[in-house]
Order: structure tokens, then sequence, then C-alpha cells
């Protein structure tokens, strides 16, 4: 790994640590009344979910939910699979998939943040359910054997990853012939200039790191994907990545204006699917 490379990761990590520590401040402290903010826009979190889903799990599953779309709606989940969740967090569709697998599947969440590890096996315990198991280590070294899985799912964590190739050739290595691939990400509907990209704030916030769509689909082909689609759910607009970038300071040269501007419409949450040939 490249020195760019581990900063990033460094960065993710801290700003996710962060984030699971204040929803376990506040599930230890109880009761404060107001959600603690994440740092997340509108169009990131819970909403994505069913009132029946977020019901039957503990509050801080769904505080702690930092993603962009549901993939357990997008993944048809069969009782007796083994599930696997790269960047799982705090747990929530850890959770949801162990329920949809029954008692005789198996759900896995990876998760770098050792923080987020806590806080989603806090949340396991709490809902009882004992066909999951979260695992601390990177989604670009994925801790399992090859041809393990049937189905992966992630949400919102691929666009933070550095090199998505790995990840993606990792993805394919333990999927069984057959398996699929059920993902949330936040994408590009079209290339911005190189120096906005390496914003790290705004990298860390899902969305410098997202890959342009037709690269995306590439990607997925080289790692040896088929029947890949990349559909496109919901689009940012400029107010909406203003919210996101409150609190970052662009470095000198960098005109706020010009990066709303060159982000306005370009980036979009979209679900991900693809397939291991047999
Ligand atoms: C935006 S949050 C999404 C969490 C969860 N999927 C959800 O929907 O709430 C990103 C998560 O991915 C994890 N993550 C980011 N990069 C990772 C990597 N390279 N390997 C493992 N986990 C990673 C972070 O620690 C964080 O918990």
């Amino acid at each position: 790994m490249n020195e760019t490379d581990e900063s990033i990761r460094v960065a993710v990590r801290e700003r996710y640590a962060s984030a699971a520590l204040s929803v376990s401040s506040q599930g230890a402290s109880c009761c404060s009344g107001a959600a603690p903010d994440l740092g997340v826009g509108e169009g990131f979190g819970s909403t994505f979910y069913s009132v029946d889903d977020t019901g039957a799990l503990p509050a801080a599953a769904v505080l702690a939910s930092l993603g962009c779309g549901n993939p357990t709606a997008l993944a048809t989940l069969a009782p007796g699979e083994v599930v696997l969740d790269l960047g799982s967090g705090g747990g929530i569709d850890v959770l949801l998939s162990a329920r949809r697998v029954g008692p005789t599947g198996k759900v896995y969440g990876l998760d770098m943040t050792a923080e987020m590890i806590e806080l989603a096996r806090m949340n396991q315990a709490e809902a009882q359910v004992t066909n999951a198991e979260f695992l601390l280590g990177t989604i670009e070294s994925i801790p399992l054997a090859d041809e393990s899985v049937d189905v992966i799912i992630s949400n919102c964590v691929i666009n933070l990853a550095a090199d998505k190739d790995v990840v993606l050739a990792e993805a394919f290595r333990v999927l069984k012939p057959g398996g699929r691939l059920a993902i949330s990400d936040v994408v590009l509907q079209r290339a911005l200039p190189e120096d906005l990209r390496g914003l790290m704030l705004l990298w860390t916030g899902c969305i410098a790191g997202a890959l342009v769509i037709d690269d995306y689909e590439a990607k997925l082909a080289a790692a040896g994907f088929v029947d890949a689609s990349v559909t496109p759910t919901l689009v940012h607009d400029r107010d909406a990545i203003e919210r996101l970038a409150t609190g970052v300071t662009f470095p000198e040269g960098i005109e706020p204006a010009r990066v709303y501007a060159e982000y306005d419409g370009a980036v979009a949450n979209a679900f991900i699917r693809a397939s291991r040939p047999r």
C-alpha cells in the first residue's frame, strides 16, 4: 500500500471511529433527545429502511446507519445463505440480513474500525442475533476462505477504498460460483477534475472517492463479474453537496463555489448488482 492509500485509510478510520463513539456515548448517556450529528447529509442514513425493519432493531444500530441505500432490499436473500457485508459499520444491514437468512444461514460483517465493530457487537447482543459475526479487518484483504459466500452486500463503503480493483478482486475470490453482489454506493455520473478528488474530507464523506459509472462497470468486469449494472437512485444537487461539505476547509487555490458547481448533479447514490459466473 502506498502513502496516499495509507493516509486515506487513516482518515477514513478516524472519521468513522468518531461516528461510532458519538453513537455509543449517546447510548451510554441515554435519552439526550437529539440524534448525534454524524456529519452525513440528506440522502444518507436510515431513511432507506422500512419502519418494520428499523422498529425491530436496537436504536443504536439505526442511529449509526451511514449508508446510501438499503442493500438488504436489493439482495434477494434466501434461508440458509452465507452473506458478507463489506464495511458493516454499526451493523444495521448485518442484523437485517441475519433475520432473512434464518438460523441455518450466517452473516459476516467486516469493518476496519475497531470502534464500529464494538458498537456492532453491542447491537448484535441487544438484538439477540446469534447467526452473525463481526470481523475486524479490511475489505482489501477479506479474512474468509475462497468461494465461501453466497451474497456480498455493502452500503456506502467501496467509494471510501483507495484501491477499488483490490476490493473487487477480493469480493470475487470469496464469492461462490454463481454468488451475487448487491451494493449501495455513491457514484459519479461524470468525471470530475483531478484536483477536486484529492480533498480528504470529501473523500471520507463518501464523495471524492466515488467512481464514474462506466469505470465502476469496467472494474467489475475486469474482476471477473458478469451481469453488472450500476443504477443511480438519488442525485445530489449543489445544495446537498454544500451541506455535505460543511466544516470542510478547502486548500488554497480551491474555490468552494467551483467545488459545488463541479459536483452539482454529478454525485448520485446507486444500486450496483453483479454476479460471479457459475
Ligand atoms: C459510510 S460508513 C457505512 C457503514 C455501514 N455500511 C452503514 O450502512 O451504516 C463506512 C464504513 O466502512 C468502513 N470502512 C471504510 N473503508 C474500509 C476498508 N477499507 N475496510 C474495511 N472497512 C472499511 C468504515 O470503518 C465505516 O464503518
